[in-house]
């Protein structure tokens, strides 16, 4: 089965996980595109979604599916969301799709958080893929400059503006043995809005495909 046809896997096993009269928490990329398009299946089974980013919500409301402000819904139940990398301890590298802010919000507020990857995901050690940091845009020198200082090279993502009028750092060249260190360090950097690590929230399910880790 090819990466595309195990996301598509990923992204129908999760509805399993959705309870009757929610409102689900629903994150961003190509991956949860496939999760958007199964949950448009039993969209009168919830009450709608609170959205990650501008992209999920144009799919949402495209299949009629209500998209809620998290301010009016509280806690969630369940944020399904895809990753870039995880690691054994279900830790995450996210962010190549610019939508990290939003992703960690409602990762943060979700009793259960169901990340859906395809094997290629899937690493021992997290930093190959390039670390996505959301800046404000008058910090990324400062940011750069203490990212070098911890050996790390960061690349900005020339043009790419995030929905929250931000800008993206791309870290290489780190391989992340501490991610919950690195993120606690990092998060006291001024002018990082978000680190997309998201290792002190982890997920709590991960399907790769069909297989639930
Ligand atoms: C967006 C993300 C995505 O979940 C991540 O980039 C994975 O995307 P895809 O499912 O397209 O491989 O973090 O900010």
């Amino acid at each position: 089965m090819s990466n595309n046809e195990q996301k598509r896997v990923a992204g129908e096993a999760a509805i399993r996980y959705v309870e009757d009269g929610t409102v689900v928490g629903v994150g961003t990329g190509s991956t949860v595109a496939f999760f958007i398009e199964a949950l448009a299946g039993i969209k009168d089974r919830i009450q709608g979604a609170v959205s990650s980013s501008e992209n999920s919500t144009a799919q949402l409301r495209k299949h009629g599916i209500p998209v809620f402000d998290l301010n009016a819904t509280g806690p969630l139940a369940l944020y399904v969301d895809g990753a870039d990398e995880c690691d054994p301890h279900k830790r995450l590298i996210k962010g190549g799709g610019a939508a990290l802010t939003r992703e960690k919000i409602i990762a943060q507020v979700a009793q259960k958080f169901v990340c859906i990857v395809d094997p290629s995901k899937r690493v021992d050690l997290l930093g190959k893929f390039p670390l996505p940091i959301e800046v404000i845009p008058m910090a990324r020198s400062l940011v750069g400059r203490e990212i070098v200082k911890r050996g790390g090279n960061p690349v900005w993502r020339d043009g790419v503006v995030t929905d929250n009028g931000n800008w993206i750092i791309d870290v290489h060249g780190w391989q992340i043995a501490d991610p919950v260190a690195l993120e606690s360090d990092l998060n006291q950097i001024p002018g990082i809005v978000t680190v997309g690590l998201f290792a002190r929230r982890p997920a709590d399910v991960v399907l790769i495909g069909d297989k639930v880790m």
